[in-house]
């Protein structure tokens, strides 16, 4: 696999809250890769250390072929979080523009195709507190697409998001994996799971299983994704049943 993304005994700790815990991963170009766990299962943080916004308690990351954090890689990479990182008091396109000047040599042309692959352009010239919850969700993908990244981080970008739109999101995500761009998607909802080229269950900072939507039901003889969780996670606490809830 030609990873774009692996990461050796990963763990970060904050105190004694170990929100990674040993983790390996390994994503290659042009996959979605589906990250599922509950609140608090180290989604975000696993997001923000591959970035390099957070230094690893021990352990290594290496993005794009460099050992992170590294400021080359860190512009080839758009990152949504998952609470809102648009200014409310600029319009759309200011934000967009302003998050393209951060990254550098986005033509003013590249900020309108953005606004336009969001569907956005009549409404360009909007302040985003004047938004509704979807728009700036939409107003906020744009800004993670603007300097056209190799790797797309994307923490839960459809909740809160209607069906439409969502389906909407999704025919983006498959259009710029085609184009050969590397989408990590978090979510915890199991029913966006299939959507996913592969998928990792991550549960207290680990990962519990990963494969296919399909491999992961059939290796667990389960008929929905949800059901393949609860059946990972009950094996990992049966394995390891000093770990208690301290740490869910
Ligand atoms: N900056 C932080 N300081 C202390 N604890 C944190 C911090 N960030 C995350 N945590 C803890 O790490 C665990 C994983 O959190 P997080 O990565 O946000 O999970 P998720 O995104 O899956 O909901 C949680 O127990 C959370 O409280
Ligand atoms: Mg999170």
């Amino acid at each position: 696999m030609n990873a774009v993304i692996e990461t050796h005994q990963l763990h970060k700790h904050f105190g004694n809250i170990r929100a990674i815990n040993g983790l390996d991963l390994q994503v290659g170009q042009g996959e979605i890769y589906g990250l599922l766990g509950p609140n608090g299962s180290g989604k975000t943080t696993l997001i923000r250390l591959i970035t390099g916004l957070l230094h690893p308690t021990d352990g290594r990351i290496i993005v794009l072929g460099q050992p992170m954090p590294h400021k080359g890689v860190l512009a080839q990479i758009g990152y949504m979080t998952q609470a809102s990182a648009l200014y409310e008091d600029l319009t759309i396109r200011e934000n967009v523009a302003f998050f393209a000047a951060m990254c550098g040599g986005v033509s003013r042309q590249r900020v309108n195709e953005v606004i336009a692959l969001v569907d956005l352009t009549d409404r360009a010239n909007s302040l985003v507190r004047t938004l509704s919850g979807g728009m700036k969700q939409r107003a906020s993908l744009a800004c993670a697409l603007v300097h056209s990244p190799r790797l797309l981080l994307l923490d839960e970008p459809t909740v809160g998001v209607d069906p439409q739109l969502r389906a909407t999101f999704w025919a983006y995500f498959r259009r710029l994996a085609d184009e050969g761009t590397t989408l990590i998607i978090s979510s915890h909802a199991m029913d966006e799971a299939e959507r996913c080229d592969r998928l990792g269950f991550i549960r207290r900072g680990k990962l519990l299983a990963e494969g296919t939507a399909v491999s992961l039901r059939q290796q667990s003889n389960t008929p929905t994704i949800e059901a393949a969780f609860l059946h990972f996670a009950t094996m990992e606490q049966t394995e390891n049943p000093s770990q208690g809830e301290a740490n869910a």
